[in-house]
């Protein structure tokens, strides 16, 4: 089982995040989680958490059911820089930022470590572990190329909130889980989230 750091930021795509924790709680993974001001708010906005009125995991189980008690989930104050994964010492296999907002991607690319997003970013970049970031942004400044090129140059995955359609999506949940299963396969994760592309079907009819 697997031991990941999970952020979500002020973009939005809420249901992106949503969609990975589903994931790796219900897989029995460790989920080490932080929201920044904003996410917390995109969370409440477009997948209807309520702060006021349940907890993280009791919004997780609402959503997505007993499964998600597979795995465990720790929450940390994104204010908070003396947390266990501000350190390169507390080993973890990776971290995802879904979404990743331009605010964040700029932290990130410039070495702020402002927040513990961006310190725990820092770190995983500093200790050459697996880093994804899932921006989302549209339409695209050289600022903002720049920025993604910067962080890839330093060895993060920049896994752009761009669901694809050939799996024949029926529900938002399955571009969710798109991007999910991707995120899932880069971190070495096995999953089902969708059907794997087995080649087009008019080559297999020539
Ligand atoms: C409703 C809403 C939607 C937003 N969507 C995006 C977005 O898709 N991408 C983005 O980069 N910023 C978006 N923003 C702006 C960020 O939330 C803002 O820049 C914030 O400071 C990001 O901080 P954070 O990265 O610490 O969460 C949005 C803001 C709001 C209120």
């Amino acid at each position: 089982m697997k031991e990941i750091v999970v952020a979500v930021t002020g973009a939005s795509g809420a249901l992106y995040a949503g969609r990975l924790l589903r994931a790796l709680l219900s897989g029995g993974h460790g989920v080490h989680l932080v929201l920044s001001k904003y996410g917390r708010y995109l969370l409440r906005e477009e997948l209807g958490f309520r702060p006021d009125q349940e907890t993280l995991t009791e919004f997780l189980i609402r959503l997505y059911g007993e499964e998600i008690t597979a795995g465990t989930l720790r929450e940390y104050s994104v204010a908070d820089q003396s947390s266990a994964i501000a350190s390169g010492s507390f080993d973890t296999d990776g971290m995802v930022i879904v979404p990743c907002s331009i605010k964040t991607l700029s932290g990130i690319a410039h070495g702020h470590a402002e927040n513990l997003i961006e310190r725990a970013a820092d770190v995983v970049l500093k200790e050459r572990r697996r880093l994804i970031m899932v921006v989302r942004e549209t339409p695209l400044n050289l600022i903002h190329l720049r920025n993604m090129t910067a962080v890839t140059e330093a060895g993060a995955v920049v896994l752009p909130a761009m669901p694809a359609f050939y799996q024949q999506p029926q529900t938002f949940d399955d571009l969710g889980d798109f991007i999910a299963g991707r995120i899932c396969s880069l971190l070495g994760i096995q999953h089902a989230l969708f059907p794997r592309w087995t080649g087009s079907k008019a080559s297999t009819e020539q």
